[in-house]
């Protein structure tokens, strides 16, 4: 687990993924650096007013801060001011950003959001651990892959959580979100390597890197070949 301190905070590092491939970019960004920023910088009329009709102040800057940290991202990596990179929302809920060829993905939970880019499929999650109803096991796991999820050396607090965060990023890489089951994702982690390889309802393979930072849990999943 890493930690860096700044304004006087301290930050966890949520995107200290292991041996990415090369080509994978990620940030992270938190609320306490940009709550005093203008916002026009980052986000475009249209989501000003978006985010100007959301009732809650941390849907708010949550949905600031993913656009923030794509968008800064994409700026270093396109050369071009934040305020100019295009980002259009498909039907589905999914990001993309046109003409580029980078594949999208973000997260925001809170204070806190994370993105990737990369010119092949990635998918980005993150998770507070809380509690989850055990109902939700069988809607996050197949039955087949129970006695594998099981016996992996991670908090049995934690254990749920990071078979959810893994699926969602590889389902938010496909384009559908939770619009799939995420039992239909099958898993195989490795603990040691922080890292899994999974197959997609489409029996599609996937591999991602999780990162286990005290309650919070992030996973980013990649196809660097079809
Ligand atoms: C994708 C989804 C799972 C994200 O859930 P979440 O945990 O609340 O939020 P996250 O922070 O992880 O991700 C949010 C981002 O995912 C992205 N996203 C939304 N739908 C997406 C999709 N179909 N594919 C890929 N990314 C998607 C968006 O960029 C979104 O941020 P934004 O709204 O600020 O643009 C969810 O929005 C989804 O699938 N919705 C459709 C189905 C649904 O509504 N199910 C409800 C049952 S739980």
């Amino acid at each position: 687990m890493s930690e860096k301190t700044a304004n006087g905070l301290k930050l966890r590092n949520l995107i200290d993924f292991a041996d990415l491939p090369e080509g994978v970019f990620v940030r992270q960004v938190e609320w306490s650096t940009y709550s005093s920023q203008d916002l026009s910088a980052f986000l475009t009329e249209e989501e000003l007013v978006r985010r100007a009709e959301m009732k809650h102040s941390g849907r708010r800057n949550g949905f600031s801060l993913g656009r923030i940290a794509l968008r800064s991202l994409l700026s270093d990596l396109l050369s071009m001011p934040a305020s100019k990179v295009a980002l259009v929302t498909a039907p589905s809920g999914q990001l993309l950003n046109p003409d580029s060829g980078f594949h999208i993905s973000l997260a925001h939970s809170g204070e806190t959001a994370i993105a990737v880019a990369a010119r092949f499929s990635v998918g980005i999650d993150l998770e507070e651990v809380r509690s989850k109803p055990l109902e939700l096991l069988d809607y996050i796991l197949a039955d087949s892959e129970k006695d594998h999820i099981d016996s992996l050396n991670v908090l049995d607090s934690h254990r749920l959580f990071l078979c959810w965060t893994l699926k969602e990023a590889v389902l938010k890489g496909m384009g559908v979100g939770l619009r799939s089951s995420p039992n239909k994702v099958k898993l195989h982690v490795d603990t040691r390597t922080q890292s899994a390889i999974i197959e997609d309802p489409t029996q599609q393979e996937w591999q991602a890197r999780y990162c286990i930072s005290g309650s919070w849990i992030s996973a980013l999943a990649f196809q660097t070949e079809k």
